[in-house]
């Protein structure tokens, strides 16, 4: 191996993997599928224009894992780290990494694994998204571009291999310099091994099979030449991992399927100028909820911070941002209301 050796990176997602088990009570899932929402109705988020897709192919890639070959016409191009929102038949709006074939312009693929204790999408998806039914999808969008380098390292924990697939195909066919840890409880519940060994082979690729094996060690990604990109997708404990073992003033370009946190702090007052209203959010209350006793009407669907269709405008006050969501310049004036606080005592929303 040119860059690293295979010890350490055996070593290094073993930790991982440790810490991902400790972050984690037995009872969640090692590796959460990505589910996410989508932009929808959220004030200035109009970018994702909707369309419908038949569910041409279905097929099973791993343990609990359920891979879609959405077709239809005209589907825009995208790169890969990018994702579609589904539009479930329940009408829950799920957001799935694309993991197939970018110049497959006919068809997107999205692989979900079911999560038997989450809120209903992957279990949807995985009983009613069956042969020949239409579905409605927004997007792709992309916040995990894959960026031109000579080197890449990747780390996925379980269905967080999804977004990464099509990196390594591009990394590969780029001919960079790239490796991959990916982790998962074992090899029969880990999407596309057989894909990814054929790809990579042992050189490139190091599997950490929760059953099978677990050794320390991180250190390797210290040790990183600069030109090397990291990106990981995966548990936050395996992303946090992964940061934490990065040189000094360095990041890994992470893809984040969990929540942010939606409540914690302190109580503040939040002024609905249009309604006329001014109510009190307690510090265990996220505003979206507080303002849905005022407004019931009000448009959300993830409540998570990443599908934006909770934004609203800011007229006043300081926002404390908790969303992954939202860029510089759209946070200068607004703001997810289902995760995001206030950061002193008063907001005032366009409302
Ligand atoms: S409801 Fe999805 S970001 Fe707020």
């Amino acid at each position: 191996m040119p860059r690293f050796t295979t010890v350490a990176l055996v070593a290094g997602a073993a930790l991982l993997v440790r810490r991902a088990v400790r972050s984690r009570m037995s009872t969640a899932p090692l590796w959460p599928m990505p589910a996410l929402d989508t932009p929808v109705s959220g004030y200035g988020r109009g970018s994702t224009v909707p369309r419908k897709v038949l569910v041409a192919g279905r097929a099973t890639p791993a343990e609990g894992v359920v891979e879609l070959r959405l077709e239809g016409a005209g589907l825009p191009a995208w790169q890969p780290g990018a994702h579609v929102d589904l539009v479930l038949p329940s009408g829950l709006v799920r957001q799935y990494s694309l993991c197939g074939d970018p110049d497959d312009g006919d068809a997107y693929t999205v692989a979900t694994r079911l999560i038997e204790d989450g809120r209903g999408g992957s279990r949807e998806v995985h009983e009613q998204l069956h042969e020949g039914v239409e579905i409605e999808i927004r997007g792709p969008r992309n916040r995990f571009p894959l960026v031109d380098s000579p080197a890449y390292v990747f780390v996925a924990g379980g269905i967080g291999i999804t977004p990464v697939l099509p990196m390594l195909r591009a990394a590969e066919a780029a001919g960079a310099d790239w490796r991959l840890v990916y982790c998962g409880r074992s090899r029969a519940t880990m999407p596309y091994l057989e894909e990814i060994t054929r790809l990579g082979g042992d050189d490139r690729v190091t599997v950490v099979a929760e059953d099978e094996s677990g050794f320390p060690e991180l250190e390797f990604l210290g040790r990183l030449p600069a030109d090397t990109a990291v990106y990981c997708c995966g548990p936050d404990g395996l992303m946090d991992a992964v940061g934490a073992a990065m040189p000094e003033g360095r990041a890994p370009r992470l893809e984040r399927f969990t929540a942010a946190a939606t409540v914690g702090g302190t109580a503040f007052e939040v002024e609905l100028r249009r309604s006329g209203r001014t109510l009190t959010v307690a510090a265990d209350q996220s505003l979206l909820s507080a303002v849905r006793e005022e407004l019931p009407g009000i448009t959300y669907s993830c409540r998570q911070g990443f599908c934006g269709t909770c934004r609203q405008r800011v007229l006043e006050g300081e926002v404390d941002h908790r969303d992954e969501l939202l860029t510089d310049d759209e946070r200068a004036d607004s703001m997810l209301i289902c995760v995001s606080r206030c950061s002193g005592k008063r907001l005032v929303l366009d409302l």
